[in-house]
């Protein structure tokens, strides 16, 4: 009989030293918490890269407890889905264009007004003073949480016919335009015929005609090679493209404390990174497309500037009510 309690003890204490150690062992070979990152650009985009770079900050501040997994080139979602995607927690983190948030508010729609901001600095001096940064807290209602602004550049419009100088220049053609309710206004005072279209789907509607031209950056051109299905390139500097990063409101609150504290650290060094690389790769890609020599890159004499900027900017006044005047003045202020 002693020697069954004995045992009993000796096979009861075997189960609580292997529980005891099963426990933390358990803990630490838990599995990491899989970050979707998907976007619609290519991999050596400012965007792209910006990606490529977080995802090697988070996995290096949170080894073994964060896994970033990067999707370009609308590979996961196109930018149709992308936000509904974030919303219903299939991916974790995307950085759609400021000009694609319209449906979540309005006050976004600031970004868009042609000829607001004269370059990529002043529209960093905004997204980086109180109004900006306010803007990036403005959706939470929705569900969305923006954590930082991430840039590309100046818009540039291009066409295939020869000729792109003037306002009159695109009278009647057809423009693809990203989601965006004051890009359709811009092109309308243009008299030009604003269609709205994902990004993955312009290169083949330039290509086969559905459209006539469009408005983006060098980078975007370039990597998207829509200078090869254009004939003109007009250095306009019309407008902005920019990007906010945004993640869903409560996966984000739900995350530990710890990881949401490294996460936030990788967003701000990433942040900086692809910042400062914008400027260099849209230069550099500006100079690829005239070496590649296929689309003339048009330059504009500053009266050629007024009379662009004279034809866009009544679409300010359209959107004033919807943005509110004193985001308009602050971007305005922002120049100096
Ligand atoms: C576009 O749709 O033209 C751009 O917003 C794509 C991007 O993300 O840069």
């Amino acid at each position: 009989m002693k020697t069954i309690h004995r045992l009993r003890r000796t096979l009861l204490a075997t189960a609580l030293a292997a529980g005891a150690l099963a426990l933390p062992f358990a803990a630490s070979a838990q599995a990491p918490i899989v970050i979707k990152f998907s976007h619609v650009v290519a991999e050596q985009t400012p965007k792209g890269q910006g990606a490529l770079k977080f995802k090697e900050l988070a996995e290096k501040k949170l080894p073994g407890k964060v896994q970033v997994q990067v999707f370009p080139s609308s590979q996961l979602f196109g930018d149709a889905k992308e936000l509904e995607a974030l919303l219903l927690g299939d991916v974790q983190f995307i950085a759609p264009s400021l000009s694609k948030f319209d449906r979540y508010t309005k006050k976004i729609q600031v970004f868009d007004l042609p000829f607001l901001f004269d370059d990529i600095e002043a529209v960093d001096r905004f997204q980086s003073g109180p109004q900006g940064k306010a803007l990036l807290e403005s959706m939470r209602g929705r569900g969305l949480l923006g954590l930082g602004y991430w840039h590309n550049g100046m818009k540039q419009l291009s066409t295939n016919k020869d000729k792109l100088v003037r306002p009159g220049d695109v009278k009647g053609l057809k423009f693809r335009i990203q989601a965006s309710d004051v890009l359709e206004a811009q092109f309308r005072a243009l008299e030009s015929n604003p269609q709205k279209m994902a990004f993955a789907e312009v290169y083949q509607a330039l290509q086969t005609g559905v459209v006539d031209g469009q408005e983006n950056t060098w980078s975007n051109i370039y990597s998207q090679k829509f200078h090869e299905v254009q004939k003109t390139i007009a250095e306009t500097n019309h407008g902005v493209i920019d990007y906010m990063v945004v993640t869903n409101v409560k996966w984000w609150d739900g995350l530990p404390a710890d990881v949401r504290k490294g996460l936030t650290e990788a967003m701000t060094e990433a942040t900086a990174y692809a910042n400062k690389l914008a400027l260099d790769i849209n230069e550099a890609d500006r100079k690829k497309i005239a070496d590649a020599g296929k689309a003339k890159i048009q330059k504009l004499s500053k009266d050629d500037v007024a009379a662009w900027r004279k034809s866009m900017e009544p679409v300010w006044k359209k959107f004033e009510g919807d943005i509110g005047r004193d985001l308009i003045d602050g971007a305005l202020k922002s120049n100096k």
